[in-house]
């Protein structure tokens, strides 16, 4: 399926449920660069021959500034221009990086993703927003992008893990908290098995998720209101994910459930509902537990992206597909974690 959205004017393309060499149609004239995920090369090497590549090391280590700089010397040793494109194909880490050094190589040149994760097809590779890591603060340095197309190829996914399925599955319950019961409902029908073995049902899903995110990204691009909402469950989940070094659909997982909680006091969210996100996580086998400190909260907060001078905006609950943005102060907030447990 091929289709155009726009976004602040920018047009990006969408190549869902494409094979992969539709590439050459797309970029007939440009010189491509592909910055590969170490793993996906290794597991799909034969589909690079043909063009200059450079790889990344698999991992969230990797969405640093030294990553960042030896993409650009190795930008600079295949004589890279304004003309020419990149394309990152790999997962989230992947695509946050490529949107960010296109952004900033000869100040901006163009851009392309071939998403081959789950998360990264439904979230990731969404919505034009990149971002590297700085120390311990998650995301802290990125840019607002948009790519000029996206190429999702679902063959990529008969590589992916089963563990990468599940992490995939913390965006998507995500998706399903914030806008539709009907949605929430029918992921309860289904299992990671059903997605994993039906094309269509994956299409379906992928598809839901894309344009769920596209209306909020359209409506809001540089997230000053609605476009808020999609960091439910992240900002305890960024937090968990940097302490325990868990990745982040898991992280995001458990960061609902800690929205969860902190709804139920400050929103009057029902604890069944709770309950019920809590059951639909662990039906796509994500974890539902964790002690988690409550002394990295301060810094990761602090240097929240929503953060203001009077607290935090966070994401909470009123009931599930209604989502409410409401500003926390930090020690508040700390008090509100402490005194949940999940
Ligand atoms: N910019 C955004 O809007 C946005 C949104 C959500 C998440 N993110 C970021 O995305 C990252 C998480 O993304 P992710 O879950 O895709 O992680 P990832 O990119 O680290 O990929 C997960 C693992 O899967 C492997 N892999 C990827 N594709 C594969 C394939 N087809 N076959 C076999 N192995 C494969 C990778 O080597 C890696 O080990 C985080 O850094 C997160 O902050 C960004």
């Amino acid at each position: 399926m091929q289709y155009c959205e726009s976004f602040d004017g920018k047009p990006v393309n969408y190549f869902i449920n494409e094979p992969f060499h539709t590439i050459t149609s797309i970029a007939k004239e440009q010189q491509i660069i592909y910055l590969i995920d170490a793993c996906v090369f290794e597991k799909h090497a034969s589909l690079f021959e043909a063009s200059p590549y450079i790889l990344i090391p698999s991992g969230e280590a990797s969405k640093c500034w030294a990553t960042v700089e030896n993409i650009i010397d190795q930008l600079l040793v295949f004589n890279a221009n304004r003309q020419t494109l990149i394309v990152g194909v790999g997962g989230g880490v992947v695509s946050d990086i490529t949107g960010f050094v296109a952004a900033i190589y000869m100040r901006g040149i163009a851009f392309g993703f071939v998403p081959t994760t789950l998360l990264s097809m439904v979230d990731a590779a969404i919505g034009g927003k990149n971002g590297i890591n700085f120390g311990e603060q998650k995301n802290l340095i990125g840019t607002f992008n948009l790519p000029s197309f996206i190429l999702m190829d679902y063959a990529f996914l008969n590589s992916l893990p089963i563990d990468e399925f599940k992490n995939g599955f913390g965006e998507i319950i995500k998706y399903a908290c914030l806008s539709d019961i009907r949605f929430f409902d029918m992921l309860f029908m289904h299992t990671i098995e059903d997605y994993q073995k039906d094309i269509h049902k994956i299409d379906a899903l992928i598809q839901h998720c894309v344009s769920t995110k596209n209306k909020m990204v359209m409506a809001d691009f540089k997230e000053s209101h609605v476009r808020k909402l999609l960091n439910f469950g992240h900002t305890i989940g960024h937090a968990i994910e940097k302490a325990h070094h868990i990745p982040h659909g898991q992280a995001v997982g458990l960061g609902i459930l800690y929205a969860c909680k902190l709804s139920e006091t400050l929103r009057k969210f029902e604890p069944a509902n709770t309950l019920k996100i809590k059951n639909l996580l662990q039906q796509y086998q994500l974890p539902t537990q964790i002690t988690f400190s409550n002394d990295l909260i301060d810094s990761m907060v602090k240097h929240d992206k929503k953060s203001t001078d009077k607290g935090i905006d966070f994401i909470l609950l009123d009931t599930i597909g209604k989502p409410h943005i409401q500003n926390i102060p930090i020690d508040q907030l700390k008090e509100l974690i402490a005194a949940s447990t999940l």
